[in-house]
């Protein structure tokens, strides 16, 4: 059957392609694990969440699953109604690409030991990497995906990248490239350093310095939005090194693309025009 070029998954080197007769399974399934609620602390994260799911699908993913952490009675997406909503344990994690951190806060710690071991391809961001720093257990448990044939990705902004290396962000962006080694080295996993020059790493490659993007990204929410970005190409098939370039070269050039004379939310970022 005919291939057909897919602009918005192409990056410098790589040009994707589907073929003509696609249907959703062929761009597979992502589930966004996050987005804790918990009404007797007054605090809520779901958007968090539907941040990275909404770009997941907004970049082809076949079927895109949410599954909110903490007591959620939340079951719809108005504005992406495509969005299909699962407790955690109802979940087939092992058939899907997951996205886990995306304000999940604590509660992330309940989930990420039956992900770390099982997930077969997994982006782990913001309280994902921050629960893990803490935990030898799950550090131990991450390092060793890599051999069981698990594709991980990991995107921390400098301050995430610090706490896994026990350092401090200041010594991170004092050598960002030597940070990002150091984290592909240790954890096994295709590394995200995010900023001005987000670095892509990851083991037996060499690592890039992604060329676009600007300060507009610098609003809340941008993050997750690459989380899920990144598993929907994951989830297409493209392996985590490139999934992360195209990913990360797309999510610049979108907000270079962006008239000057229009804001940037990460919402609108997650569902472009
Ligand atoms: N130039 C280029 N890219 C930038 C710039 C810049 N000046 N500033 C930010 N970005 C990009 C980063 O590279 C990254 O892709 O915007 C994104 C910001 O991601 P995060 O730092 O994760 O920010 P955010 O999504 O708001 O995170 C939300 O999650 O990680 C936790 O503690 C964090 O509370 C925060 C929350
Ligand atoms: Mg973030």
């Amino acid at each position: 059957t005919a291939e057909e070029p897919v602009a918005w998954l192409n990056a410098p080197g790589i040009q994707a392609t589907r073929p003509h007769a696609s249907h959703k399974g062929t761009w597979g399934d992502v589930a966004v694990i996050g987005g804790e609620s918990d009404a007797s602390r007054g605090i809520s994260m779901r958007g968090a969440a539907l941040l990275a799911a909404r770009a997941a699908l907004s970049s082809g993913a076949g079927r895109v699953y949410v599954s909110l952490l903490g007591n959620s009675d939340l079951w719809l997406d108005t504005i992406a109604p495509a969005l299909m909503f699962r407790r955690f344990d109802a979940l087939d994690f092992s058939a899907l690409t997951s996205v886990c951190g995306c304000g999940g806060g604590e509660t992330v710690a309940e989930v990420l030991p039956a992900l770390l071991a099982a997930a077969p391809r997994l982006v782990l961001d913001a309280d994902a990497l921050n629960v893990i720093a803490r935990d030898p257990k799950l550090k131990l448990s991450l390092a060793n995906r890599d051999t069981q044939g698990h594709a991980t990705v990991l995107t921390p902004h400098p301050l995430e990248a610090a706490r896994l290396l026990a350092c401090s962000a200041a010594e991170v962006q004092a050598d960002r490239l030597a940070c990002a080694r150091e984290l592909t080295q240790r954890f096994r996993s295709t590394v995200v350093l995010k900023g001005s020059g987000t670095v892509i790493a990851a083991p037996d490659q060499l690592p890039n310095i992604n060329p676009t993007g600007n300060a507009r990204l610098a609003t809340a929410g941008t993050g997750d939005v690459l989380a899920g970005m990144i598993g929907a190409r994951m989830a297409a098939g493209l392996d985590a090194f490139s999934a992360a370039r195209t990913a990360v070269w797309q999510h610049g050039h979108f907000a270079d693309l962006w008239p000057d004379d229009l804001p940037l939310t990460a919402e609108r970022l997650a569902t472009p025009p």
